[in-house]
C-alpha cells in the first residue's frame, strides 16, 4: 500500500538527479547550480526500510509521520533527506548504497560501535529516558558520548556537502542535538531549524545531564527551535537561563551570536489520508470482522510502541481493577493492546516487554473465561490501514504515556472516527492533552482514578458529541503539512531578521580602505565579549597569541585602542607589549601607544559611600549570591551568581531607585552584563571615545567594536564623527546601532586579521 517516499511526497526525481555521487569519500556534490534554494531535512533515519535479500539490497520507503508532514512542502520546492539508511553499510558497497538511495535522500553512514554509542547508549538510554523525565534509567558513559558527537558530526558534513547559501535545513530530534551548532559554527549561510519531537524536561532534571551545556548550545545554534507544546518550551527557556545564564527575550534566547526563536507548534496528521484508508475495502472488511468479533461488547484501544514511557503497564493495571470492581463487565469489556517491537536491543525494553507479557497473562487468567479473553494483545506492528479499522471499532482510545511528546496515536484516533464520536482518555503528560480539549485527562500514575474515569465512561457514560467535535476541528485544521509549513515559514522569517538593519562584516568585500598611515586610522576595540569571549574567571581572560599578534600588526598600522573594565596592571600585563593604547576601568584614563599611563584621576567618593553603596547594600542583603564592587571610579552590583530569575527582577529595581537617586548629578547609571554600575559621566567609555576622536582629526577611517549596550554609546559618538569611512561593529545577534555585525568574539578576529592582511599589502587568504 505504501508508495515510494518521492513519488509519494510528489519529489520530481529530476530534481535529486541534478545531485551526482563522486564517491562515498567525497559524499553527495551538488553537479548544478539550482536555480531555487532548497529544504534540507536531517533526522535520523532516511525514511526507507533497508534489507539484504539474496545478495542483493532492497529498499522499501517507510514513511512515518514526519514525512507525511513533508509531502505537500516536498511538492512545492527542491527538497531532500539526509539521513542514516538504518542498515550498516561497509566501505565497499556504500557508494552502491549512495546510488540505490539516490531518490531518497542523502546517506549517512555509521559504523556498528559508533552506532551503539550513538543512539543505542546516549540518544536511548540517556536522552530519551531524562528527557521523559524517567529517572532510575539513566547511564552516561563517556565513550557513548564521544561516538554521539562524531555522528551528529557525520550529519552535519552531509548537510555541508549538499547546503548552497540561502537553503533551509531543518534537523529533528534528541538524536541529532548538536547538529545545529555544528552548522552553524561552520559557517553555512542557511536558515537552520530544529524541532524537539519529544518532550524536554523541567531544568531541575535537564542539568543532571553530564553534558548539558553542549547539548543545549548545540541545539541554541538553530534560528528556531521547535517544541509541540508551550510547556517544553518554557523548560528550555529556564535551562538556557540556570545552565548557560542566558537571558530570553519573549521568544527567544538572548546568546552571543545571534538569537535562537523559540516557536509551540504541535504537529499533526493527514485526515484526509487517515479517511481515505477507512474506505478502502481491505480495511472495510477488517472493521466487519471487528465488530462481529467484538459485537455486543466495549471495545477500548491502546496502540503504542513497546517503550517504557507509554504507561503500558500502569494502563493495564487501571483495567485490571476496572474488571475487579465491576464484575458485571468482565464479559463484555475488551481491551485491545497493540504495542509495537521497539529497540528491543535495549535492556530496558526487554524488561519492559517481560513485565507486559506477565502482567497480561496475570489478568485474562484472572478475569478470563472459556468464552472470553479481556486482554488481547498484540505485539506486533501492525499496518497503518488496519489500524484505522481498529480506531473505529473502538468505543474508547485509551492512551496513558508517562511523558510524551505529542502521540500521534490520540490525533489518529480522532480522525479516523469520523462522523461517529468516540471517547478519548488520554493521560496529563502527553502533549496532545493540551491541544485536545475534548479528552477525558488522566494521571496514569494513579491507576486507581483511571480505573474510574473506565467505569464512568463505560457504566455511565456522557454523549461525547460536541467535545469530539472540537477535537476534530483541531485535527483537521492543524494537520502535519499545516504544521510543516507553519514551522518553515516561522523559520524563514526569524532567520532574515537576524540581520536587523546591520551587515554582517566582512573586511575583504569592502571597499575602499583608507591607506595605513598610522594617524589616519583609529581604531577603538572593547575587549570582553568583543575580542575576547565573557569569562567568570580573570586568569581566563587573558588574549592568546593569535590575538596579540593581530592586535601588534594593526597596532603598528593604526592607532588602535583596546578598552577593558579592567585596572591598568591588569591591562599592562596582558598587552603591556603590544604598540596599542589602552583604556582602563571602562574609562576612568586612557595610556596612548608607547606612553606611560597619566596620573590617575582623583574621584570623589562621598557620592559612592553616602547614595550609592547604602542603596546597593540592601539590595545585597536582599539578593543571596550578589556583591559589591569598589574600583577606583566606579561602584557596581553584581549578581552573575545570584538566582538567574531574582537577579534580573532585583537589578531593574536597583536600576530605577538608582536613577532616581542620582538625577541632575553629574553620574551614569549604567545596566551592564550582570551588574549595575555608577560611574562619573566623564570617566565612561563614551567620552573617551570622544575625546579620542577629538585627539586625531586627521583619522579618516574609524572602527569601533563592541557588544553591549555602553558599546553603543560608544558607536553613536563614532557615527556623528563625520569621518570618510565609518565602521561601527556589533559583536553578538541583537538588534544594533551599529552599522555591521559579527557573532562572536572569534569572527571579529578573523576580520581584523584580514584587514590587516588588506593594509599590509598581502593576499587575502581564501577562507
Ligand atoms: P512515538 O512517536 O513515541 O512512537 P506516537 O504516538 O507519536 O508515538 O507515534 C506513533 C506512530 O506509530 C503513530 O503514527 C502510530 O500509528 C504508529 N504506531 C504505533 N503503534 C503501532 C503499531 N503497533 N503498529 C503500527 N504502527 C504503530
Ligand atoms: C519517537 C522519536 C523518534 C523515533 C521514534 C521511533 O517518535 O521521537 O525520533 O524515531 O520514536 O524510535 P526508534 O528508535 O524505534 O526508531
Amino acid at each position: 500500500m505504501t508508495q515510494p517516499i518521492f513519488m509519494d511526497l510528489g519529489h520530481p526525481r529530476d530534481v535529486i538527479n541534478r545531485w551526482s555521487c563522486q564517491g562515498p569519500s567525497q559524499g553527495w556534490v551538488k553537479a548544478e547550480a539550482m536555480a531555487d534554494p532548497k529544504l534540507i531535512v536531517v533526522s535520523v533515519r532516511l525514511p526507507v526500510r533497508i534489507s539484504h535479500r539474496r545478495g542483493e539490497w532492497q529498499v522499501e520507503p517507510s514513511p512515518g509521520g514526519l514525512a507525511t508532514g513533508l509531502r505537500s512542502v516536498a511538492q512545492r520546492r527542491p527538497f531532500t533527506w539526509v539521513g542514516w539508511p538504518g542498515t550498516f553499510v561497509s566501505a565497499s558497497s556504500q557508494e552502491t548504497m549512495v546510488k540505490l538511495l539516490e531518490s531518497h535522500g542523502v546517506p549517512v553512514f555509521l559504523a556498528e560501535s559508533e552506532y551503539q554509542g550513538f543512539y543505542e547508549q546516549f540518544s536511548n538510554r540517556l536522552l530519551w529516558p531524562l528527557f521523559h523525565n524517567i529517572s532510575g534509567r539513566l547511564s552516561f558513559d563517556r565513550n557513548a558520548w564521544n561516538d554521539y558527537r562524531a555522528a551528529n558530526r557525520r550529519f552535519a558534513d552531509a548537510v555541508c556537502e549538499v547546503a548552497q547559501p540561502g537553503d533551509t535545513v531543518w534537523i529533528h530530534d534528541y538524536q541529532l542535538t548538536l547538529v545545529p551548532r555544528m552548522l552553524r559554527d561552520s559557517g553555512l549561510d542557511c536558515a537552520i531549524g530544529f524541532f524537539l519531537h519529544i518532550p524536554f524536561p523541567s531544568h531541575e532534571t535537564y542539568r543532571t545531564l553530564p553534558v548539558r551545556e553542549e547539548v543545549l548550545q548545540g541545539i541554541l545554534g538553530a534560528d528556531l527551535v521547535g517544541f509541540h507544546t508551550y510547556e517544553f518550551a518554557q523548560h528550555f527557556r529556564n535551562a538556557c537561563l540556570r545552565v548557560l545564564g542566558l537571558d530570553s527575550e519573549r521568544d527567544a534566547i538572548t546568546q552571543p551570536s545571534h538569537l535562537a526563536h523559540l516557536g509551540v507548534h504541535p504537529i499533526g496528521v493527514d485526515p484526509t489520508e487517515i479517511l481515505g484508508f477507512t474506505t478502502l475495502p481491505g480495511v472495510k472488511q477488517e472493521l466487519a470482522d471487528l465488530e462481529r468479533e467484538f459485537s455486543g461488547k466495549k471495545v477500548i484501544l491502546g496502540v503504542d510502541r513497546l517503550d517504557y514511557t507509554k504507561g503500558i503497564p500502569e494502563k493495564l493495571l487501571a483495567f485490571e481493577e476496572f474488571l475487579r470492581r465491576n464484575p458485571d463487565w468482565r464479559d463484555r469489556t475488551v481491551l485491545i493492546q497493540v504495542a509495537s517491537p521497539t529497540r528491543t536491543e535495549v535492556k530496558e525494553y526487554r524488561e519492559l516487554k517481560r513485565e507486559v507479557d506477565e502482567l497480561v497473562g496475570r489478568i485474562n487468567g484472572s478475569y478470563g473465561s472459556f468464552s472470553h479473553t479481556p486482554i488481547v494483545y498484540i505485539n506486533q506492528s501492525v499496518p497503518r490501514e488496519r489500524l484505522t479499522a481498529l480506531y473505529q471499532v473502538a468505543d474508547v482510545a485509551f492512551i496513558t504515556p508517562l511523558r510524551d511528546g505529542m502521540n500521534l496515536v490520540a490525533l489518529e484516533y480522532v480522525a479516523a472516527r469520523g462522523p461517529h464520536p468516540g471517547v478519548l482518555i488520554l493521560s496529563e503528560f502527553a502533549g496532545a492533552a493540551a491541544c485536545l480539549g475534548g479528552a477525558r485527562l488522566v494521571n496514569p500514575h494513579n491507576t486507581s482514578r483511571m480505573a474510574d474515569v473506565l467505569t464512568e465512561v463505560l457504566v455511565n457514560p456522557a454523549t461525547p458529541g460536541e467535545t469530539f467535535q472540537q477535537m476534530q476541528e483541531f485535527v483537521r485544521s492543524n494537520t502535519a503539512s499545516a504544521w510543516a509549513n507553519r514551522f518553515l515559514v516561522r523559520l524563514v522569517a526569524v532567520h532574515e531578521s537576524q540581520r536587523f538593519g546591520a551587515r554582517r562584516l566582512r573586511f575583504e568585500a569592502e571597499q575602499p580602505y583608507a591607506a595605513p598611515s598610522q594617524t589616519r586610522a583609529l581604531l577603538l576595540l572593547d575587549y570582553a565579549g568583543t575580542l575576547h569571549p565573557h569569562v567568570p574567571i580573570l586568569s581566563e581572560a587573558a588574549p592568546d597569541a593569535r590575538l596579540k599578534r593581530v592586535l601588534e600588526d594593526l597596532g603598528g598600522m593604526a592607532r588602535l585602542y583596546i578598552m577593558s573594565g579592567q585596572p591598568a596592571d591588569v591591562m599592562d600585563d596582558w598587552f603591556g607589549e603590544l604598540p596599542v593604547g589602552l583604556v582602563c576601568e571602562d574609562g576612568l584614563a586612557v595610556k596612548d601607544p608607547g606612553e606611560d599611563w597619566p596620573q590617575m584621576p582623583a574621584v570623589d567618593g562621598a557620592v559612592f559611600e553616602d547614595l550609592v553603596e547604602p542603596v546597593m547594600v540592601d539590595f545585597y542583603e536582599h539578593t543571596p549570591g550578589s556583591r559589591i564592587e569598589h574600583k577606583k571610579a566606579a561602584i557596581s552590583w553584581r549578581y552573575r551568581a545570584a538566582d538567574p530569575k531574582l537577579g534580573p527582577r532585583r537589578a531593574k529595581e536597583l536600576y530605577a531607585q538608582l536613577e532616581d537617586l542620582l538625577h541632575g548629578m553629574p553620574y551614569a547609571v549604567k545596566a551592564g552584563k550582570r551588574a549595575i554600575e555608577v560611574r562619573p559621566v566623564h570617566l565612561t567609555k563614551t567620552s573617551v571615545a570622544g575625546a579620542l576622536l577629538a585627539q586625531y582629526p586627521e583619522a579618516e577611517f574609524v572602527f569601533c567594536a563592541g557588544n553591549d549596550g555602553p558599546d553603543e554609546e560608544m558607536f553613536e559618538v563614532v557615527l556623528r564623527s563625520k569621518r570618510q569611512h565609518l565602521y561601527t561593529c556589533y559583536v553578538g545577534g541583537k538588534d544594533t546601532v551599529g552599522q555591521y555585525f559579527v557573532e562572536s568574539p572569534d569572527e571579529l578576529v578573523a576580520q581584523l586579521e584580514t584587514l590587516a592582511w588588506v593594509w599590509s599589502g598581502c593576499q587575502v587568504p581564501s577562507s
